[in-house]
């Protein structure tokens, strides 16, 4: 990155919804190999940091009483994390503009590491590589590397060897948030309780998934889309399927949990359709707040 003399930086960084994520065996260390196709959608978190006497973290929007506003904040740790490595105090005020559901399952905590790393890399004129940044990434969590780099990207390992995918068009989707969150951790603890005594394959990116990306054609997309940590999600919360079937009668081309949820995602075939479906839900009192997003977006991004 360049060196700047701007005393106040402000980065744009999406949201994502998982399109297939496909989910191993626990590992040794605890975490599960995935197949993570990782589609970034238009609704944003925006993180500013501007210099101050020590860091502070603060946080506006809607669900920004459930943010932490300390050290465990991963925008904090992001600029943390980046001041080790290049012997600078971490001296700024990050501000957190929050409009992606906090533990929805949407990678908004992702996205804020991420945006603080590049808002204060920014900053402070470290001239981070992207390599660098994306390493730094990895540490912080499995979704930040992509919320680096946006767009569309197949995750393995546990979700942060990311290879870029081509989308040849915009997939239109409407999210469900519900009226209270889910934790990741717990809900592969359920995936492992679920799986107990099975066979897990490994697991694949599906061919006719990326094929539909490439094609964007929302059709075959939605005939693909899979989830595995799905059934977990719905054992833990299970009014969700409740907000599915009421976005399937609404004429979704597809309805599955986002990631590890609550949020429930809803493929649609079009602008106005999407606009349809989130009428329906928003009517259907199966939800908190209904919003529609397109994809794919671009990763984060100094505005
Ligand atoms: O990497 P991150 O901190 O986002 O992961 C949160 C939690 O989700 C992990 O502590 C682990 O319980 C679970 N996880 C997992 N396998 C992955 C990614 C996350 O078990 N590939």
């Amino acid at each position: 990155m360049t060196e700047t003399a701007t005393e106040t930086v402000t980065v744009r960084v999406p949201a994502k919804v998982n399109v297939q994520l496909a989910v191993g065996a626990a590992r040794p260390d605890g975490f599960h190999d995935l197949a993570n196709v990782f589609l970034a959608v238009g609704l944003y978190d925006e993180v500013t940091v501007t210099a101050a006497d020590e860091l502070r973290v603060t946080c506006a929007g809607p669900d920004a009483g459930q943010v932490p506003l300390d050290r465990t904040n991963l925008a904090a740790r992001a600029a943390l994390a980046l001041a080790g490595r290049h012997g600078i105090e971490a001296a700024v005020h990050l501000h957190i503009a929050k409009d992606i559901p906090v533990a929805g399952g949407m990678a908004g905590g992702s996205a804020d590491g991420a945006g603080a790393l590049l808002a204060c890399d920014t900053l402070w004129g470290t001239g981070a590589s992207r390599a660098e940044l994306l390493d730094i990434c990895a540490g912080l969590g499995s979704d930040v590397p992509f919320s680096l780099i946006g767009g569309a990207a197949l995750g393995t390992g546990r979700g942060e060897k990311l290879t870029a995918l081509e989308v040849g068009g915009t997939f239109h989707w409407v999210f469900a948030m519900a009226d209270r969150g889910l934790s990741t951790p717990a809900v592969f603890r359920e995936f492992d309780r679920l799986a107990e005594g099975r066979a897990i394959p490994a697991p694949v990116a599906s061919q006719p998934l990326l094929d539909a990306l490439a094609k964007g054609d929302p059709e075959a997309l939605a005939a693909a889309v899979s989830n595995d940590l799905q059934p977990a999600a719905l054992s833990l919360f299970p009014e969700l399927a409740d907000t599915l079937a009421a976005g399937r009668a609404a004429g979704a081309l597809a309805a599955l949990v986002s990631g590890s949820g609550p949020t429930t995602a809803f493929l649609a075939g079009d602008a106005g359709s999407a606009e349809r479906v989130a009428g329906v839900l928003r009517a259907s009192g199966t939800c908190r707040t209904v919003r529609t997003a397109a994809g794919p977006a671009a990763g984060a991004t100094v505005i």
